[in-house]
């Protein structure tokens, strides 16, 4: 079960009607087709792992465990520190986690969910005891910030959460993750790997940066959220009615309102706040969870089901009693 949990919001704003100036595009326009009103972005020379830092200090102080007793850092993100070393192992450094494995996991979007049910594993079978699972993103260091087809939609933030053994029926219940890679090419970042290695010519062209086609992205999360949140629940054993609340990818409100409708759920047990920062692609789900637990959303017993959808393609969704108690106000 999650026994700490931490965030990483970096305090620039950036507005629609900031974007106006830089690209052909409206407030109107941001706010009707994904419900974005302004998004976060770190200032020069900041990293992921320095939003994965300071989440996973909050976690591990919440938790109150202390960094050398880790023995697994897991970090889900889309925009490692650099590809070599794993960004987990740059935060295994920074936090003094001497006795902790640690590694990247690389699933777009859903890398946050896929990490997790990792950890889930781990502690599951008995391999580790405290594990540290953090999704971090700088997004706007691979934004074109003249494609306005994209630059509108992403922002920078981190979550971490430290997850500890719990009798089965607390904390975690069941996950489903999900790939089809034959839909690889609708959101991909082409260059800097072996198929497009770095050279004057990709950055000439732009490869560098993120590509997406967001109408199919689109048709797909529709489509896979409420299959994913379905297939979760059934797993788990729980009906939809007895869900407290949904803390979905923070992508763009109406395939949030979409999924409500198909599952038949009431929009507001539909955890929201895309208004304020975007997608933030593997922080989003965890950030969500945080606001949603320091807003009081969620206390301990309430049934949840965390959802989210990615380039790879991928999917991934995992059901949980929730087990903390609120964040302390008395400071
Ligand atoms: O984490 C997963 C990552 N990706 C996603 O979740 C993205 C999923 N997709 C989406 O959220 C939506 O498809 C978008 C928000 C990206 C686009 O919304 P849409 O309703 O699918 O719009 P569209 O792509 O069909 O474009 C409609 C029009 C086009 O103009 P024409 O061809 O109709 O003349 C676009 O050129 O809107 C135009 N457009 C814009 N106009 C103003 C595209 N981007 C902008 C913009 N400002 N920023």
């Amino acid at each position: 079960t999650i026994v700490g949990i931490g965030k990483a919001i970096p305090s620039k704003v950036i507005t629609n009607h900031d974007l106006e100036r830089l690209v052909n595009t409206t407030d109107e326009w941001i706010v009707t087709r994904t419900g974005i009103r302004e998004r976060r972005v770190v200032p020069d020379g900041v990293t992921t792992s320095d939003l994965g830092f300071e989440a996973a200090t909050e976690a591990l102080r919440d938790a109150g465990v202390d960094a050398a007793d880790l023995d697994l850092i897991i970090v889900g993100t889309a925009t490692p520190d650099m590809i070599l070393p794993a960004t987990a192992c740059i935060l295994q450094d920074r936090l003094g986690a001497r006795h902790a494995g640690a590694f990247d996991v690389s699933a777009a979007c859903t890398s946050w969910v896929y990490a997790a049910a990792m950890a889930h594993g781990y502690i599951a079978a008995g391999l580790a005891e405290n594990v540290l699972v953090v999704g971090a993103e700088t997004l706007s260091k691979i934004t074109n910030w003249r494609d306005r087809d994209t630059c509108v939609l992403f922002g920078d933030s981190a979550a971490a959460v430290v997850m500890r053994p719990a009798p089965v029926g607390q904390g975690f219940l069941s996950f489903v993750l999900g790939a089809d890679g034959s839909g690889g090419s609708l959101l991909s970042l082409p260059a800097g790997g072996s198929r497009a290695p770095a050279s004057f010519e990709t950055v000439e062209r732009g490869l560098h940066y993120l590509q997406m086609n967001g109408r199919e992205v689109y048709k797909f999360a529709v489509r896979c959220i409420p299959r994913a949140i379905a297939s979760v629940a059934e797993q788990a054993g729980i009906a939809l009615e007895d869900v407290a609340c949904f803390i979905p990818h923070q992508a763009n409100i109406r395939i949030i309102d979409a999924a409500a409708e198909r599952l038949g759920q009431p929009r507001e047990k539909f955890f929201v706040n895309v208004e304020r920062y975007g997608n933030t692609s593997s922080a989003s789900v965890p950030v969500a969870l945080y606001e949603a637990w320091e807003e009081g959303r969620i206390a301990p017993g309430d049934l949840l089901i965390l959802v989210a959808f990615g380039g790879g393609l991928t999917w991934g969704a995992c059901a949980l009693r929730w087990t903390k108690a609120g964040p302390q106000t008395a400071e």
